[in-house]
Formats: structure tokens, C-alpha cells, sequence
């Protein structure tokens, strides 16, 4: 089986903690819907035994690596670790993407055919035209809009979905997005990751895919996460407005910035 995609060479990253029962799904899924894509399991120790299973399944499967991680620390670790091994082997394409199925597998084109078109981020949506989610219960749908709100106007981001985790990055993106200053150890990384593509200058396309709740398994969101994602969205809008007021001010008074 070839590795190169047209998008060039291609890596999803499945970050688990407790999928069990969905792993094997969505291998499949994955690899049925691009075949040349590789896939690389960010398992963090899981009780459950997600770990061996992976590496039952990679066994199997020449295209499938697997990530030993020693416990549960966060989803943006994970990912970083991931996007690391990746950009080390040479991948030109990494992708984010849950293990519940929630991001189906089958629009993983939908997400490489806006990478090959020239975005250098593209965002697998929600809240754009022909974007929605099934099944998601009332108060994660709250929370996911609020989320979004606070961080159009916190920090003034055109992007209806910064929250989103399936997301394909062109290597050269990552590449420029400092990863390894990234504090952000939950869900929030999601929003810091668009945050730096967007101020660095990178085209971002949103492209509308379909979210479904897990069937098999629990969600690892918990209060922490939550915290934590308010608390450093604020953190950075605070900064980002006082870099604008800095701005201005040295507009009006044609200062150099104070030392
Ligand atoms: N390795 C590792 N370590 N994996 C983790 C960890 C961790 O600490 N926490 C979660 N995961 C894995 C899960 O096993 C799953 O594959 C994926 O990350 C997403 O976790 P869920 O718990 O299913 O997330 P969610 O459904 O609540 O949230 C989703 O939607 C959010 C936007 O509203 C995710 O896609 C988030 O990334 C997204 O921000
Ligand atoms: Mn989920």
C-alpha cells in the first residue's frame, strides 16, 4: 500500500484514553476512507487495556504506529507528542481526530481536498454552512456555542468553530506554530493552536462536517477542562487587548514601545 496521498504524505492522530470498544471502529473507518494515510494511536496508559489493543492492531497493520504515553496528561499533550513523532518522520499532512467517532472518518477528504486547494489549517466545523452535530446533549451544545462566543470576543478570532478537534495541518504550518511553548494541557489547546495559526498569518479554512455523540464509552471533558480553558482564554484576550491598546497608544504619540 502506497503512503502518498495527494496531499502528500498523510498521518491521523488518535489520541486515547479509555476507547476500548471505538478503537478498533475507527481504524477501519480511517483506513477505508484514505487508504494511504497513516495513523498513529497517542494512547496516555489507558486502564483499559486501549493500549495493548492498539498495539495488537499495529501489529497488523504496517500503516498503524502506536504512542506509549506514561498516564493521563491531557489531550494537547498527547497531541504534541503526536504532531513531534510526526513532523520527525517526515509527514507532510497531520491530522487531529477523536477515537468515539465523533469525527467521521469519511470526511477526512473533505479536510485534505481544502489543504491541496492551499489552506494551511483546515478546521472540520460545525457551525458553518452544512456543519452540525447529532445526538449532542443540550448543555455540551451550550457550553461548545458559549466557548465559541467567549472566544470571537475575547480574542477576536473569525472562526465559528475554534474549539473544533478535527483538524488537518500542512507540516509547514506546525512547523511555525512554536509547539513547544504550548501550556494549554486540555481542550483549550484546540482554541491556542487556531489562535497562533491566525496571528501568524496562515490561511484557515472552515469546512462543514457533521459531529455525532459517542455510542461506546464516556467523555474525558470534566471541570478542569473547563476551567482551564476560561481562565487561559481570558489570560490571552487580556493580552492580546492591552498589545492592541500598546499599539494605538504608540500610534497617537509616535513612541517606540516602552522598555
Ligand atoms: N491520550 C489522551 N490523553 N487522550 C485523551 C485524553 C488524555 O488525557 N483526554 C481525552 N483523550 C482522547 C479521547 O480518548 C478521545 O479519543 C479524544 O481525546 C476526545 O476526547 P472526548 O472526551 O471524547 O472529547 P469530547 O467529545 O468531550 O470533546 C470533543 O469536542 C470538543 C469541542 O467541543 C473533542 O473533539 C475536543 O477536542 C473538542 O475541543
Ligand atoms: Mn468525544
Amino acid at each position: 500500500m502506497t503512503t502518498q496521498s495527494r496531499s502528500g504524505r498523510v498521518l491521523v492522530i488518535i489520541p486515547t484514553y479509555n476507547e476500548l470498544e471505538n478503537l478498533p471502529l475507527i481504524l477501519r473507518r480511517v483506513r477505508a476512507a484514505e487508504p494511504g494515510a497513516h495513523v498513529l494511536i497517542a494512547d496516555d496508559n489507558s486502564p483499559d487495556g486501549t493500549g495493548e489493543l492498539a498495539d495488537r492492531l499495529a501489529e497488523a497493520d504496517e500503516n498503524v504506529h502506536v504512542m506509549h504515553r506514561a498516564g493521563k496528561q491531557g489531550l494537547g499533550a498527547a497531541y504534541i507528542a503526536g504532531f513531534d513523532w510526526g513532523l520527525d518522520q517526515g509527514y507532510d499532512v497531520l491530522v487531529e481526530m477523536d477515537a468515539d467517532g465523533s469525527h467521521p472518518p469519511e470526511q477526512l477528504p473533505d479536510l485534505l481536498d481544502r489543504i491541496d486547494a492551499g489552506a494551511d489549517l483546515a478546521i472540520g466545523s460545525r457551525y458553518v454552512a452544512g456543519g452540525r452535530s447529532v445526538n449532542w446533549p443540550k448543555r455540551r451544545q451550550l457550553l461548545s456555542k458559549g466557548a465559541n462566543l467567549y472566544v470571537a470576543i475575547a480574542l477576536s478570532l473569525h472562526v465559528r468553530d475554534s474549539t473544533a478537534g478535527f483538524r488537518a495541518f500542512r507540516r509547514t504550518t506546525l512547523e511555525k506554530l512554536d509547539l513547544h511553548d504550548v501550556e494549554s494541557q486540555g481542550y483549550c489547546f484546540q482554541v491556542d493552536l487556531t489562535q497562533r495559526a491566525i496571528r501568524r498569518g496562515f490561511r484557515v479554512d472552515e469546512v462543514p462536517i457533521t459531529f455525532v455523540e459517542r455510542e461506546h464509552g464516556t467523555s474525558k471533558m470534566d471541570q478542569a477542562i473547563v476551567v482551564e480553558a476560561l481562565w487561559q482564554v481570558t489570560r490571552w484576550g487580556v493580552r492580546y487587548r492591552s498589545a492592541q491598546v500598546g499599539q494605538l497608544v504608540r500610534r497617537v504619540t509616535g513612541r517606540p514601545a516602552a522598555q
